[in-house]
């Protein structure tokens, strides 16, 4: 009998030979952390940006679904292939929400530059696939998003660090001393887009104002390059009370002459498993271009999806949800805040009370390291609690004394003994340092 020439290969240990980019692809660094925690019975994760398990919308999802089915025709239709940018239906209805966020007049944004996508990070990755060669650079935010940090590095471009106050925001003049900079070092043509994610980071729960904003635009306009902005929404809608008031680069007159990528999503308000994510692009050409890969890559986000996620939106049942949704998320984070607050404070930990988001961003006392190479990172995973180390959510080294801590999948009690055990850990560290 021959052999399968599959078998043979892994018997040969033969490999397949990568291309440059292939070779570059290394696990989320995330995802090699979780695994090494996972193995510990009994972990609780405060590292995993997951949304509540309990609230998930699964009695909205079975009516929706039920309508849909029985809407004859056009139920069948949503089991079929649909458009490459997404239902013509739910991309007005997310024009239409964005117009309202940043009061926009009716005619002030073109429903076709929107698009809907496998979650933003789809979105996210086609930004910069269609923007950038390896040895480009996109400016990024000091902390940010640490997956886009990771996309970046798949592509072998540089995340530049643009320089940043203390209360959080980015120094525009000490942005355009760097950019006169990377002149003189001859990478100004190199520098192709900026990230912002401008409500309710992740990780820091901080939001871009709407001076620095346009002050950003504006700067950004002088240039002789045209560097695009990528903002990233994700979080906008998941305010605890009030939005945060400060309209998008969709919006500032600063912008209107750069490129815009708008990305946000319905997973975090919504259902995370559906992944539907959107954007809205002011520049023809970037558009066609995503749209164009995102044709090759999938012709089409999963139909089915979009059309529950419009009918949740059509039928007002996302907006019910998404109130309850910012209640309980605060209420979580309070919980959390309130477990950790009386000793770490007193240990000399610090942190600012977000008002929308799923994060906690911890400074540890004295520069004490957090990395997942720290001895307190060690003396976590042995109490039982896992946290996202801070260092990776910068693009430059030597922040190790940050923690991002989640607080969207564990339950009260959870988040209670998480708590407990996250003390537990920084008392012990604080017992040795001075023993
Ligand atoms: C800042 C930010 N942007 C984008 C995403 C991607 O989210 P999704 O693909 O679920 O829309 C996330 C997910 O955690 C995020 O935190």
């Amino acid at each position: 009998m021959f052999a399968n020439p599959f078998n043979l290969c892994l018997v040969l240990g033969m490999r397949a030979k990568l291309s440059e980019l292939g070779s570059r692809q290394k696990p989320s660094d995330i995802t090699r952390l979780m695994a090494i925690a996972l193995e510990q019975p009994n972990m609780l994760s405060l590292a995993a940006g997951f949304t509540d398990n309990e609230s998930l919308p699964i009695g909205d999802v079975h009516e929706i679904v039920g309508e849909i089915a029985g809407s004859g025709s056009a139920g069948k239709a949503a089991l079929q292939y649909g458009a490459n940018k997404g239902r013509e239906g739910l991309r007005a209805l997310l024009a239409k929400r964005i117009r309202s966020f940043d009061t926009l007049s009716e005619d002030a944004l073109d429903n076709e530059r929107l698009f809907i996508s496998n979650g933003s990070q789809q979105a996210l990755y086609l930004a910069i696939q269609t923007l950038c060669d390896p040895g480009d650079y996109v400016l990024v935010e000091q902390p940010t998003y640490f997956v886009f940090l990771e996309i970046l590095q798949g592509f072998g471009v540089n995340a530049l660090p643009m320089p940043m106050e203390a209360s959080g925001e980015i120094d525009v003049n000490g942005l355009e001393s760097l950019l006169v900079q990377a002149e003189v070092d001859g990478i100004l043509e190199k520098i192709k887009a900026v990230y912002l994610v401008s409500y309710f980071s992740n990780p820091s729960g901080h939001c871009v104002s709407e001076k620095v904003k346009s002050d950003l635009g504006a700067l950004l306009s002088r240039q002789k390059t045209t560097v695009a902005v990528i903002e990233d929404a994700a979080y906008r809608e998941l305010y605890y009370q009030d939005p945060f008031e400060s309209r998008s680069s969709l919006a500032l007159e600063e912008f209107a002459n750069l490129p815009v990528l708008y990305t946000s999503t319905l997973t975090k308000p919504y259902a995370s498993g559906l992944k539907v994510g959107y954007s809205y692009c002011s520049d023809t050409n970037w558009l066609n271009s995503m749209l164009n890969v995102k044709g090759q890559q999938d012709f089409g986000t999963a139909n089915f999806a979009q059309a529950i996620v419009e009918g949740a939106l059509e039928s007002g049942r996302f907006d019910t949800h998404l109130r309850a949704l910012r209640l309980l998320y605060e209420n979580k984070m309070l919980t959390l805040q309130e477990s950790l607050a009386p000793s770490l404070k007193s240990l000399g930990w610090k942190w600012d009370q977000p008002l929308g988001g799923l994060y906690l961003w911890l400074q540890s006392p004295n520069e004490m390291r957090t990395d997942a190479d720290s001895p307190f990172h060690d003396s976590c995973i042995e109490e039982g609690v896992f946290y996202v180390p801070g260092d990776l959510c910068f693009a430059s080294t030597g922040n190790r004394d940050r923690i991002r801590l989640s607080f969207g999948a564990l339950n009260t009690d959870e988040i209670q003994e998480a708590a407990r055990r996250f003390v537990a850990a920084a008392a012990s560290m604080t017992k040795s340092a001075t023993a």
